[in-house]
């Protein structure tokens, strides 16, 4: 099984996410954890240059393929549950709807560069972008993604993507981490009832 989470910069998903890998692993479920960007190089390269939004784009996409092509491919294929800090709607929603790329040209390279692997759930943590930074403030420097007026649209545009993507479940991120650790749970309980009547 896939699970990606998704969310603005500060919005509680890598916490909520390492949660859920070690609450899998501890009843007995074969689970990695796993983030983009991915490649060590890409994500220097992109946090730390000034870039064209295109640029940006073909990165993302670039260390996405890698990631499915290495790690995120093989282990589904050996049985894992795969746990993956952003996907796709992470360049949808950043190059897309806070850069100004059109979401069909992005979608389009997305579907040569990327094909079948697809998330069977997202979780969408959402959370109002002030709140986002004044968490981030907290752990200390801001990257370029992280300004206000940027991360509000970033938010606006996950929202949307979230109407139209299938099992895509938004989740309140101001909420406390055990409260949501029990959402994505009993979202993942029902969610595996389905396959399972599916399968029979
Ligand atoms: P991180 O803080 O979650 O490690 O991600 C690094 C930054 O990269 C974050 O600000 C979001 C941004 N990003 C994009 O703009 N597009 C993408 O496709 C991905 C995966 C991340």
């Amino acid at each position: 099984m896939f699970i990606v989470f998704e969310g603005i910069d500060g919005s509680g998903k890598t916490t909520l996410s390492r949660k859920l890998q070690n609450f899998l692993l501890l009843r007995g479920i074969k689970a990695i954890w796993t983030k983009e960007p991915y490649t060590a190089y890409i994500r220097e390269i992109v946090i730390n240059n000034k870039l064209s939004a295109w640029e940006e784009t073909l990165l993302f996409i670039t260390d996405r393929s890698i990631h499915v092509r290495e790690l995120i491919g093989p282990k589904l294929e050996k049985g894992f549950t795969v746990i993956c800090d952003r996907f796709y709607l992470s360049t949808f929603a950043y190059q897309g709807f806070g850069k100004g790329i059109p979401l069909e040209d992005i979608k389009k390279i997305h579907r040569t560069v990327i094909d079948e692997v697809k998330p069977d759930i997202t979780f969408l943590l959402d959370i109002e972008p002030y709140k986002a930074l004044e968490r981030i403030k907290s752990r200390g420097n801001f990257s370029k993604f992280e300004k206000l007026n940027f991360l509000q649209k970033v938010r606006e545009g996950f929202l949307e993507l979230a109407k139209e993507e299938t099992n895509t479940f938004i989740l309140n991120g101001e909420k406390n981490i055990y409260q949501l650790l029990g959402e994505v749970l009993e979202i993942l309980s029902k969610k595996i009832e389905i396959f399972h009547l599916k399968e029979k």
